[in-house]
């Protein structure tokens, strides 16, 4: 019998359509998104992960990051964004430029070493168990060397904040 997922789980795969309204406006691109991605230095020709995709305006940011060599795999646990990133990014012109797909278990869909950088933007909170998420992480992308973590902050639930303590070797 399948498991019922838990409560944090479930706010995410069960959204009702006036709290997607809202988050079609918050998760728009902005310039505090713009400075939060910044330091994943994201470069043409890369295959990268946005893990935890929302409704996909991340996902058409990061494919104009890596051209039409590159490839962005947008990740999320419920259905309709995963809809809606596939939508955005036909109507955006890069229908082959990005994958939207549902996770359903806890496993990446990817061989191993088979992407260069993976970006979760407020979303490693809500998975499962974080160790086997960066494990995954670990095991999916080819140079996974660094670790950088973001917290938010009063003025700007985006800002990046680099700090020796939020920076580490991605060893899991
Ligand atoms: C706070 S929203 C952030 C959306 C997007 N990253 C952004 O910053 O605009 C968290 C996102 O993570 C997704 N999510 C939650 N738990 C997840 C999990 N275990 N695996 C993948 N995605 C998850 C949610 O469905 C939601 O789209």
């Amino acid at each position: 019998m399948a498991r019922e997922p838990p409560l944090f789980l479930k706010h995410w795969i069960d959204i009702d359509p006036e709290r997607l309204a809202r988050y079609e406006t918050m998760y728009q691109w902005s310039a505090a998104a713009e400075a939060f991605y910044a330091p994943a230095e994201i470069r043409a020709g890369q295959v990268v992960v946005d893990f935890g995709c929302g409704p996909g305006y991340t996902a058409i940011e990061i494919a104009r990051r890596v051209g039409a060599t590159g490839h962005v795999h947008a990740l999320d646990i419920n259905a309709e964004f995963i809809k809606r990133a596939q939508a955005r990014a036909e109507a955006a012109g890069f229908a082959d430029r990005i994958t939207a797909q549902l996770l359903t278990d806890e496993r990446l869909p990817f061989l191993a070493a088979a992407v260069d950088c993976i970006t979760a933007r407020n979303t490693i909170i809500y998975v499962r168990d974080p160790v086997s998420t960066f494990k995954e992480f670990r095991r999916s992308a080819e140079s996974c060397t660094e670790l950088r973590a973001a917290r938010g902050s009063p003025t700007s639930p985006f800002e990046y904040r680099p700090s020796p303590i939020q920076r580490g070797v991605c060893s899991a």
